[in-house]
C-alpha cells in the first residue's frame, strides 16, 4: 500500500463487529460503491486452509473450534496482501485487527507507509440475533456473494444475483456451537479495540440491527465524510 502523496491518501477503513454483524456483507457493498478493496482475513485464512499451505494447516483446527488464529500467522498473511498494488486504492479491513497486538502492528505498518486508519466502524449488534444470522448464511461458490436463508435471498431462487452461478457453499464454522465460541473470542479479545480506536479519534458506531440497506446508507455517509477530510 505504498503512498507518497498525502493529498491523495488512500482510505483505510476497519469494520469491527462480532460474527454475523454484517462485516462481509457491508464490505462487499462498499467495495462496489467506492472502488475500495475488501480485505478479509477470514477469507484469506480460508484460502490458505484450502490451498494446504503451512499457515493454513496451522490455522485450520483453531478456526474450526471458533478461536482466534495466532497473530504471527494473521499478520504475515495481511502484510503480504497489503503489499499488492490494488490496495493503493484504499482498503476495507473486514475482520482485522482482532487483538490489541494486531491493532498495534497495523498502526505501525500504516505509519511506515505514511498512512493511518481513516475510520474504525463498530457494527453494534445483539449477540442473541447473531446465531440466526450466521446459521442461515450461504455464499456463491463462484464469486463469493453472500446470502441468507431468510434475510437475503437471490432474486431467482438458486441462482446467484451477481454471477449467475447455481453453486453455493456453507462455512464449516457456521454452527451454533462454534458461533458461541466465536462470540466469546470477540468479546474477550476484539471488543477492547473499540476503546483503542476511540482513543485515536477515529471510532464510528453504527446500529447494525436494522436492515442491510439502511446500514449500508449509514456506512456510505461515513465513507463520504472521511474521504472528504
Ligand atoms: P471471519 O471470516 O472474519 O468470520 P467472523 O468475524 O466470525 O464474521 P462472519 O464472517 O461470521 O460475519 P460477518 O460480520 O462478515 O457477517 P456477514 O456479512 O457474513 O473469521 C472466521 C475465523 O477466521 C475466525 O473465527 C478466526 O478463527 C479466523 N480469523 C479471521 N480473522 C482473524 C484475525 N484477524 N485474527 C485471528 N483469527 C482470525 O453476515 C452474516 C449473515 O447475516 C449473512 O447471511 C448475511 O446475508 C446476513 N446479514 C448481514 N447483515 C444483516 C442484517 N443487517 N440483517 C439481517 N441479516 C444480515
Amino acid at each position: 500500500m505504498a503512498n507518497t502523496d498525502t493529498q491523495t491518501r488512500p482510505a483505510v477503513l476497519i469494520l469491527l463487529g462480532p460474527p454475523g454483524a454484517g462485516k462481509g456483507t457491508q464490505a462487499r457493498m462498499l467495495q462496489q460503491d467506492f472502488g475500495l478493496v475488501q480485505l478479509s482475513t477470514g477469507d484469506l485464512l480460508r484460502a490458505a486452509v484450502k490451498a494446504g499451505t503451512e499457515a493454513g494447516q496451522r490455522a485450520k483446527a483453531v478456526m474450526e473450534a471458533g478461536g482466534l488464529v495466532s497473530d504471527d500467522i494473521v499478520l504475515a498473511i495481511l502484510r503480504d496482501r497489503m503489499a499488492e498494488p490494488d490496495t493503493a486504492r484504499g482498503v476495507i479491513l473486514d475482520g482485522f485487527p482482532r487483538t490489541p497486538g494486531q491493532a498495534e502492528a497495523l498502526d505501525a505498518l500504516l505509519a511506515e507507509q505514511g498512512a493511518s486508519v481513516s475510520a474504525a466502524i463498530s457494527l453494534e449488534v445483539e449477540d442473541a440475533a447473531m446465531v440466526e444470522r450466521v446459521a442461515g448464511r450461504y455464499t456463491c461458490a463462484r464469486c463469493g456473494e453472500g446470502y441468507h436463508d431468510r434475510f437475503k435471498t437471490p432474486a431467482v431462487a438458486g441462482v446467484c444475483d451477481a454471477c449467475g452461478s447455481t453453486e453455493f457453499t456453507r462455512r464449516a464454522d457456521d454452527n451454533a456451537e462454534t458461533v458461541k465460541a466465536r462470540l466469546e473470542a470477540y468479546h474477550a479479545q476484539t471488543a477492547p479495540l473499540i476503546d483503542h480506536y476511540d482513543g485515536l479519534g477515529v471510532l464510528k458506531r453504527v446500529d447494525a440491527m436494522g436492515d442491510i440497506t439502511t446500514i449500508a446508507a449509514d456506512l456510505k455517509a461515513i465513507v463520504r465524510e472521511v474521504s472528504a477530510q
